[in-house]
């Protein structure tokens, strides 16, 4: 299964079904779930793997929920068959997962680990024996732990390691995995693991979040050239970024230059020079009282900008951003000390600039609007501001709290109405022609939701923490039969 441009027949937007309409996706839509390495795998310290952040992170007192680690997480590391056929039991035409780099280059330079890249070439020859396209990501946050102690990504040395290591697996595993994406959701990285503090590292330095944001960028450029040194030429090279979707809080002009600074910090410092090998002057402008930017070296856009053949896009809800003020910095200190659960300003990360404001539900188990149409617009606005791209949805979903019927089903009726909504919204992109090749829910299995530990659950397959059984939920049953289908509509949520 590979993917390929629709024809404007295939990619008719409505057929009827009976009485139903239904919107089917163009043909050879793939269709996909995709999970993250530290999230799933457990066997933390098995078969070589060095420690990466997030172990330190999460063994730290107070960061997670409850404690929570990823040292046995789902245990896919030894269940990986097991998982495998599920998927094929789902009908998943692809799978997006993350290689854990300290399995590979457990002290993050030098010495390369073969059981580790073994673990991952026999994942590959399991999905594909399966008819299961494999996408492979090299970076999802777990950065090997020496790497850090020399400054991780506010190091431009890590960015030299992270193509090393690209070389190392798309030479093990290029051959057979058809896409590789360098990295996850740099913003993340960069501004939740140097700005806020809420992510491994958990450094609280806007001026480090924004070397991290460089750093990354040209570790992306670095990997896609390694990668292109050993991949066949068929071989495909990505990126996914968390796109956001900002709105301002208010028509004030204050809030509209919080809107469009924010815009800038988390979707153009990473599209831009990526894209178009260029910084946004603006942003540069807007933080110059934060950092003189001086760890951009001349070249450095050069060896950014080089050519990508798809882009990934995240997507999980809108943002509302208002203009900085003490008033709203007040309202964020005691946010953080309420127990009522009501919504309080936060201070975006990275940037001294703006708040994130409360918004109004309906709400995910994280606190997120739920709000469909916001996905197409961020695509269209995609679509029209970079064309020409070819996109992949890498990651969409929402996590709510399960309910575990007596015969132990989970009628998760939320989850099926989110992706309804959220399929829907990328369909009519589709139709008002934007590329989108696939789309990957997040996530197959329940797993470590990262500072949130396993308190959040974003599985369609439900993972009992006890005994690390697995369950499809309604969702995976009602998944199934859309990709059965290759489209929405007349597909029930009933079986
Ligand atoms: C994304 C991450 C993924 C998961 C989802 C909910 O930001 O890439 O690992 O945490 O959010």
């Amino acid at each position: 299964m590979t993917y390929t441009q629709a024809t404007s027949a295939e990619n008719e937007s409505t057929a009827t079904a009976g009485n139903q309409p239904t919107q089917r996706f163009p043909v050879g839509f793939l269709w996909g779930c995709a999970t993250a390495s530290y999230q799933i795998e457990g066997a933390a310290t098995e078969d070589g793997r060095g420690p990466s952040i997030w172990d330190t992170y999460s063994h730290a007192p107070g960061n997670t929920s409850n404690g929570d680690t990823g040292d046995v997480a789902c245990d896919h590391y030894h269940r990986m068959p097991e998982d495998v056929a599920m998927m094929a039991q789902l009908g998943l035409h692809a799978y997006r997962f993350s290689i854990a780099w300290p399995r590979i280059v457990p002290t993050g330079s030098g010495q390369v680990n073969q059981t580790g890249l073994d673990f991952y070439s026999r994942l590959v020859d399991e999905l594909l024996q399966r008819g299961i396209e494999p996408l492979a990501t090299l970076y999802h946050w777990d950065l090997p732990q020496p790497l850090q102690d020399a400054g991780g990504w506010t190091n431009r040395a890590t960015s030299e390691r992270f193509a090393e290591y690209a070389a190392v697996v798309g030479a093990a595993l290029g051959d057979r995995v058809p896409t590789f994406t360098t990295l996850n959701e740099p913003w993340c990285s960069a501004y939740l693991g140097y700005g806020s503090g809420s992510h491994a590292p958990g450094i609280t330095d806007n001026a480090a979040a924004l070397s991290a944001a460089h750093h990354l960028n040209l570790a992306h450029g670095l990997g896609v050239s390694a990668l292109r040194s050993v991949l066949p030429a068929s071989g495909r090279a990505s990126l996914t970024l968390n796109l956001a979707l900002v709105r301002p809080a208010s028509d004030s002009p204050a809030d509209r230059n919080a809107a469009r600074h924010v815009e800038g910090l988390a979707n153009r410092v990473f599209l831009d020079p990526v894209l178009r090998g260029e910084y946004p002057q603006d942003v540069l402008e807007d933080l110059r009282h934060i950092t003189d930017w001086s760890f951009i070296r001349d070249g450095d856009c050069k060896l950014i900008n080089v050519p990508i053949d798809v882009l990934g896009i995240n997507y999980y809800s809108p943002a509302r951003v208002a203009a900085a003020t003490s008033e709203l910095a007040a309202d964020a200190v005691r946010g953080r000390a309420d127990p009522s659960g009501a919504q309080h300003p936060v201070r975006y990360p990275g940037t001294d600039l703006a708040f994130t404001m409360p918004q109004a539900g309906p709400y995910t188990a994280m606190g997120w609007r739920i709000e469909p149409g916001s996905f197409s617009e961020l695509l269209l606005r995609v679509h029209r501001d970079y064309p020409g791209l070819t996109l992949m949805i890498t990651e969409n979903g929402a996590a709510f709290d399960d309910v575990v019927a007596e015969d132990g089903a989970i009628h998760d009726e939320n989850w099926i109405d989110y992706l309804r909504g959220h399929l829907g919204a990328v369909h009519d992109a589709i139709a008002a022609g934007a590329d989108v090749r696939g789309y990957f829910l997040w996530s197959l299995l329940d797993n470590f939701e990262w500072s949130y530990g396993f308190s959040k659950r974003f599985g369609i397959v439900r993972v009992d923490y006890d005994t690390l059984q697995r369950r499809p939920k309604d969702s995976a049953l009602f998944y199934s039969r859309v990709i059965a289908a290759n489209g929405l509509g007349s597909v029930s949520a009933a079986q």
